[in-house]
């Protein structure tokens, strides 16, 4: 199988170690930057990729072409599935949706990282690739590393979602953890996750419940097939939690978490009370999702939401799924 790789950051990279070291029956033969690319329809040479951009971006690897981009590689269908690894805009879902949109109207199929297209195209997306007969998979894109959406299409196959809870941002709940452990203030905690590199320099993404709102939307679309959109979710973030509101709720044995819920009739984000013996309390930067379901009941998933090689592991997992 050929794959070309577009956006070559963290996860990007995370993609190409992980096929080199894993010695993965797939051909690389494409890898595209900003305005830029590598390319060799017999295969990159993945090793000397990884050591040539090991402290420089891609435009700088001697081997790559300018004339070539990732409008260009998807247009010349040199692979048979393109990976979609570019930054989340949930705003228009640039560049990632006019990219997804052309790999699955050329006839291929799409693996992606990216929330923005996924989250404002759901339905759009789904319907071009089925008419045009390829697979579009988007599993890190809720919950990193946790298998939620495969884990529902195959393992659970067969039964009907009633509700969906989950942890679905590792940074609120980082924050959440050490207030409640050390009774500390947000704005301390948070200053010490972005010294940390767990927090953005812009945090609102993550604690005004933004990015939580997204993964929800996703869920909604996937799980309920309801043309849920960002606007449709009733939001509340974290930046207004006391620490002496939790740690009275510590003390009674209970953890504050920004919680995503999720069914037929409900799609919100916001503070809730989750007793700590419950599986969905997980501590740090853990993420968790309880499913209910008619046949399995509850199954509930705990695991790592992002990183490098946790989040290319989902990718990786769509890609031999295909
Ligand atoms: N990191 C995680 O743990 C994680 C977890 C779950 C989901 N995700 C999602 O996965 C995606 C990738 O994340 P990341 O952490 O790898 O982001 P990243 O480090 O910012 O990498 C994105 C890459 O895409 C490149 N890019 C931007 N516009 C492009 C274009 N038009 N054509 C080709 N390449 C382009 C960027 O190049 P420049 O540097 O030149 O801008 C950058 O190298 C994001 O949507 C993110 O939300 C990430």
């Amino acid at each position: 199988m050929k794959i070309c790789i577009i956006g070559y950051g963290t996860v990007g990279r995370g993609v190409v170690e992980l096929i080199h070291k894993k010695k993965l029956d797939v051909t690389v033969v494409g890898v595209c930057g900003r305005n830029c690319g590598v390319y060799d329809e017999e295969g990159i040479d993945l090793g000397s990729l990884i050591d040539g951009t090991k402290d420089v971006g891609l435009d700088k690897y001697p081997g790559v072409r300018r004339d070539i981009d990732a409008n260009k590689m998807i247009d010349m269908k040199c692979a048979d599935v393109y990976v979609e690894l570019t930054p989340t805009n949930v705003v228009d879902g640039e560049p990632g949706y006019s990219f997804i949109r052309r790999i699955l109207a050329n006839g291929c199929h799409a693996v992606t990282s990216n929330k923005g297209p996924v989250v404002l195209y759901y339905n759009e997306l789904r319907k071009l690739a089925s008419a045009n007969n390829v697979k579009f998979l988007y599993e890190a894109t809720v919950g990193g590393a946790m298998p939620v959406l495969n884990l529902v299409r195959e393992n659970l196959r067969g039964n009907r979602v009633a509700s969906v809870r989950g942890i679905l941002n590792g940074t609120t709940n980082y924050i959440l953890t050490r207030m409640g452990s050390e009774g500390a203030g947000f704005s301390q905690i948070l200053k010490e996750a972005q010294e940390l590199g767990i927090a953005e320099k812009d945090p609102s993404y993550d604690v005004d419940g933004v990015d939580a709102a997204a993964k929800a939307v996703i869920i909604a679309n996937e799980f309920f097939s309801r043309d849920a959109h960002m606007e449709d979710v009733d939001v509340c973030g974290i930046t207004r939690i006391t620490p002496e509101f939790v740690s009275l709720a510590w003390k009674n044995g209970f953890s504050v978490k920004l919680i995503v819920e999720v069914g037929r009739d409900v799609l919100r984000v916001a503070p809730r009370l989750i007793e700590r013996n419950h599986p969905l309390c997980v501590d740090g930067v853990l993420n968790a999702v309880n499913i209910t379901v008619d046949m399995a009941r509850e199954v509930t998933v705990v695991g790592y939401g992002a990183g490098k090689y946790e989040t290319a592991g989902a990718v990786i997992s769509d890609i031999l799924s295909i």
